[in-house]
């Protein structure tokens, strides 16, 4: 990786959810590209094996902060844990799903899929952005997905809360590019994660592109930051964003999720 990318989004990054998944994928990718990292996740043990692993194998520094990204309180504790530190990247990763009917979904469940992707990478961006703006370069990642480009039936607080994730960061790259921050969105398709696994379909839907490793993801990620306000992540999930927010129109595009999930699921 060239040098520009790590004097531009370097030296240090925050991954929020790093502990397994795409997020873990996002840590290894940044600390072979020479980056320290803060990690930070709820769960403690797999948290601290990520951290300890990357450091033994890319000699970097990595911290790992256990916290509730959801809570202001364990931003406030990550604030701290960064005060001195020259941040330059920072990915909001973390997210809560579950797929069921939405009058199936308790309101506790609907309340935390708010909580943790819409309210956390909100806070995230509130103390980040200017931190970022007054330093003059760097760059903001927020993890979005193809279920937040229209309306998802079977997934819709999720699918609501991505689409969230997606028009903030669009804002703000906007907002931010002419102070040198690059802000960017990633829609993800169906990656192979524990995230994903939990959930994983029962049958293949009609709109099922391939399923992606969380490595391919993340290195393509942040490669694409900079690029745009958002991204879609791989080139089969592209030609299905194209065919759902391009050609289809929204009332046939949300029919067409709606299918596909029920082919999964049903
Ligand atoms: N996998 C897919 O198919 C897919 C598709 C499209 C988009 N995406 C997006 O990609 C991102 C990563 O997905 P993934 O499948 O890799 O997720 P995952 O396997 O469920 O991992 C989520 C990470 O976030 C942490 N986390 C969750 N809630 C947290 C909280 N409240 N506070 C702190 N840490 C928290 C988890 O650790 P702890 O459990 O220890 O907290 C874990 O490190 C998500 O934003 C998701 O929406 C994924």
């Amino acid at each position: 990786m060239s040098r520009d990318y790590f004097e531009r989004f370097g030296p240090w990054a925050i991954v929020a959810g790093g502990s397994e998944g795409i997020g873990a994928a996002f840590g290894e990718e940044l600390a072979r590209r020479g980056f320290r990292l803060i990690l930070v996740a709820e769960r403690d043990q797999p948290l601290g094996d990520v951290a300890r692993r990357l450091s033994e194998t890319y000699a970097v520094e990595v911290r790992s902060l256990v916290i509730d990204l959801a809570e202001l309180e364990g931003q406030r504790r990550l604030i701290e844990e960064a005060a001195d530190l020259d941040v330059g990247l920072g990915i909001y990763n973390a997210a809560f799903s579950e797929v069921t009917l939405f009058n199936e979904q308790s309101l506790q469940a609907k309340l935390r899929t708010l909580d943790v992707n819409a309210r956390g990478a909100l806070i995230f961006a509130h103390w980040l952005a200017p931190r970022l703006q007054r330093r003059g370069r760097g760059g903001l990642l927020l993890m979005s997905s193809l279920a937040g480009l229209q309306g998802t039936p079977r997934v819709a607080s999720y699918a609501a809360t991505k689409a969230f994730d997606l028009v903030l960061a669009e804002s703000l790259w906007h907002e931010l590019k002419r102070d040198g921050v690059s802000v960017m969105a990633a829609c993800a398709g169906a990656t192979r994660t524990p995230g994903y696994t939990k959930t994983q379909p029962k049958h293949a839907g009609a709109l099922s592109p391939p399923v992606m490793d969380p490595e391919a993801v993340a290195r393509e990620a942040l490669d694409a930051l900079g690029s745009g306000p958002s991204y879609v992540v791989g080139r089969s999930n592209r030609l299905v964003a194209s065919l759902l927010t391009r050609l289809l129109g929204r009332r046939r595009a949300v029919a067409t999720m709606g299918r596909s999930m029920d082919e999964q699921y049903r």
